[in-house]
């Protein structure tokens, strides 16, 4: 499954569940990969999110997204 797909799958399954009960229900589908409170799993592959800063965060997401930042497939 690619990054992409991923993210627009957590997205509509919010889309589709409005209202919906909060962020827990939302990361859902990070968790195979970042890990429960995204804090990693065994696979050092995936990288740990818990303990970055937000902005550092938002700012990778909005990289994948315009393509600056590459993920391979
Ligand atoms: C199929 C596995 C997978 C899923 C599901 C996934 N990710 Fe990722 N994520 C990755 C991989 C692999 C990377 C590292 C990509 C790279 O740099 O090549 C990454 C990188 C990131 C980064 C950058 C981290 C850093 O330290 O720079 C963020 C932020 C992120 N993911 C957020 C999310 C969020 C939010 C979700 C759920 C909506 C999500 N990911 C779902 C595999 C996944």
């Amino acid at each position: 499954m690619c990054l992409i797909s991923a993210l627009s799958r957590a997205t509509s399954a919010a889309a589709d569940d409005l209202p919906t009960s909060g962020m827990a229900e939302r990361v859902q589908a990070c968790t195979p990969c970042h890990g429960v409170e995204g804090r990693g799993t065994n696979d050092p592959y995936f990288p740990r999110l818990a303990g970055k800063p937000s902005g550092y965060l938002y700012n990778q997401l909005l990289a994948f997204r315009s393509g600056r930042r590459k993920y391979r497939r």
